[in-house]
């Protein structure tokens, strides 16, 4: 039988994860750096406090941009092999 796909408090984290990326996405292509910060997890009461947000809020990430004084440091990049199971 077909497990009944139900909600639960991953796929909501995983759904924030979804925007939040599309949000570094929307700011990469108006030429602003961006970044993901997940600091508020570890602080909600202040950020909450902070942003007037209701008690029931539960602040997942935070995003910092702006315009970059320079490009981005050159990288190697990830060696897929290491990093995706394939099969
Ligand atoms: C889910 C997630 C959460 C992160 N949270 C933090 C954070 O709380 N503080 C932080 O300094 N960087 C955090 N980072 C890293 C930054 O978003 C960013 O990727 C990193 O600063 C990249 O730096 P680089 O481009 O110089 O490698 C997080 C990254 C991810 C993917």
């Amino acid at each position: 039988m077909q497990a009944r796909w139900r909600p639960n408090s991953s796929v909501f984290t995983q759904s924030v994860a979804c925007a939040g990326e599309n949000l570094l996405l929307a700011f990469h292509a108006l030429g602003l750096g961006a970044r993901w910060l997940a600091d508020p997890l570890y602080v909600p009461d202040v950020v909450r406090r902070v942003l007037s947000l209701p008690k029931s809020w539960l602040p997942q990430g935070l995003v910092i941009a702006g315009y970059p004084g320079g490009g981005p440091r050159p990288r190697q990049p990830a060696r897929l092999a290491e990093i995706v199971l394939e099969r």
